[in-house]
């Protein structure tokens, strides 16, 4: 081998692992949860918020109820050192984010953070744009768990390019972090984010409202509602490890409990990542008691991982299943209206199934579920009789259907 032939080599050796790079795996097998800081607190973090936050999930039962991922948003930026390495803000995280992370890891939680793939992060700090090893490598070595990769400043990019190369920088990198895609649904990430990233946003940013539209001028934040709608079709994109993301929560931060009873509900039968959006350190006992709702986390973090569907619109009511794992179910009815909705769902009439998971409720087949309303937390007897309920306005009936053994047969013929 000459010398040349034997750089040659090395070069090629060095360049192997980059292109073996991939995503992590494992990482989300059932969709994340946490919390973050943008929608409360905007730009203003620091690491006494983060810390203090850190242990009010812990006390509030939220860590137990399974949230583990403390993310920090935009703006916990400084400048970068003068060889490109990015520095947190030295005001607002003296003492550095390496110890941050040491600490939210010492409570069992994980420490998320967050970039842009442009130059300029949405709040202007700075993007990774041509620093996307160096601050992967960087990331890693602080200890961090998830990035948030946002989609300001990245006029001429192309959105799975960009992806792809904090995919493989994270990869290279060598420390498994969850990797949040967040281009808003410009680019249809479904179509292509499964294989980079473990959550892609369907839509833009979230508002704690039910149904408007909140205008900025250049672009428009949107209700819960809003978001709901724009779901519509995704559905065959999700499952484990790679989920459809419709925002972080609104959870606690102004609208009414039902409102955020059917924001939580709708959420988990999204099979949406659970990220809460609110001030943990301060929150009521009634937003506490949502976001660990245990038996509606359950329905979001069903181990089959498929996203419900909408099977039947009435206009302000909506009727949603979701297949859950030992042929059991969720059932959610949605009242979108100003008024009380009476709803009455006789089961012997309807075909529930599920195309893309091939799954049947067959309660027209004889197969008999016992049912049970969640929030009331309170048994409404079996599929036997017609369901009959009033649904308070901008609220939820959700229910979970436990398949009674030995009632109707697996394809739904004996019994
Ligand atoms: C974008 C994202 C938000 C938030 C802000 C931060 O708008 O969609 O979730 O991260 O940027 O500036």
């Amino acid at each position: 081998m000459t010398r040349k032939h034997l750089i040659a080599a090395i070069v090629l050796s060095m360049a192997a692992p980059s292109l073996e790079a991939q995503k992590f795996e494992g990482l989300a097998p059932t969709p994340p949860m946490g919390w973050n800081s943008w929608n409360k607190f905007a730009c203003d973090v620091d690491e006494a918020l983060i810390r203090e936050t850190a242990r009010a999930m812990v006390s509030s039962g939220m860590k137990e109820a399974g949230y583990q991922y403390v993310n920090i948003d935009d703006c916990w930026h400084g400048e970068r050192d003068e060889r490109g390495f990015i520095q947190p803000h030295p005001e607002r995280f003296p003492s550095g984010m390496k110890a941050l992370a040491d600490y939210v890891h010492s409570l069992g939680l994980k420490l998320g953070i967050y970039s842009d793939a442009g130059w300029k992060t949405c709040g202007g700090r700075p993007g990774s744009r041509g620093r996307e090893f160096q601050d992967a490598a960087t990331y890693a070595e602080w200890g961090i768990d998830y990035l948030k990769y946002d989609w300001c400043d990245t006029e001429g990019l192309a959105a799975r390019g960009a992806y792809l190369t904090m995919r493989d920088a994270l990869f290279a990198a060598g420390r498994p972090i969850v990797l949040s895609i967040c281009e808003w649904g410009d680019n249809d990430p479904w179509q292509w984010g499964a294989e980079i990233g473990h959550l892609w946003r369907t839509t833009g940013d979230i508002y704690p409202c039910w149904d408007c539209e909140h205008d900025h001028g250049t672009w428009s934040s949107w209700g819960v509602l809003r978001i709901l709608d724009m779901q519509d079709g995704l559905r065959g994109h999700a499952g484990p490890e790679h989920w459809n993301d419709p925002d972080m929560m609104e959870v606690g931060n102004g609208m009414s409990a039902s409102e955020d009873r059917a924001h939580f509900s709708l959420w988990a039968m999204l099979a949406a990542p659970l990220i809460a959006g609110n001030d943990l350190r301060t929150m009521s006992a009634e937003t506490r008691a949502i976001l660990t709702h245990e038996e509606v986390i359950a329905v979001d973090q069903d181990p089959l991982g498929i996203q419900g569907f909408k099977y039947r619109d009435h206009g302000d009511v909506e009727i949603w299943f979701k297949p859950l794992a030992g042929e059991d179910w969720a059932m959610l009815v949605l009242n979108r209206g100003e008024e009380p909705a009476g709803v009455t769902f006789d089961w012997s009439h309807e075909e529930v199934a599920d195309d893309l998971s091939d799954r049947s409720a067959s309660f027209h087949r004889g197969r008999v579920f016992e049912l049970r309303d969640l929030w009331a937390q309170a048994s409404l007897g079996t599929t036997r009789r017609p369901l009959e309920a009033t649904v308070p306005p901008h609220d939820v009936l959700m229910l979970r259907l436990d398949r009674l053994a030995g009632e109707g047969g697996r394809d739904g013929s004996e019994g």
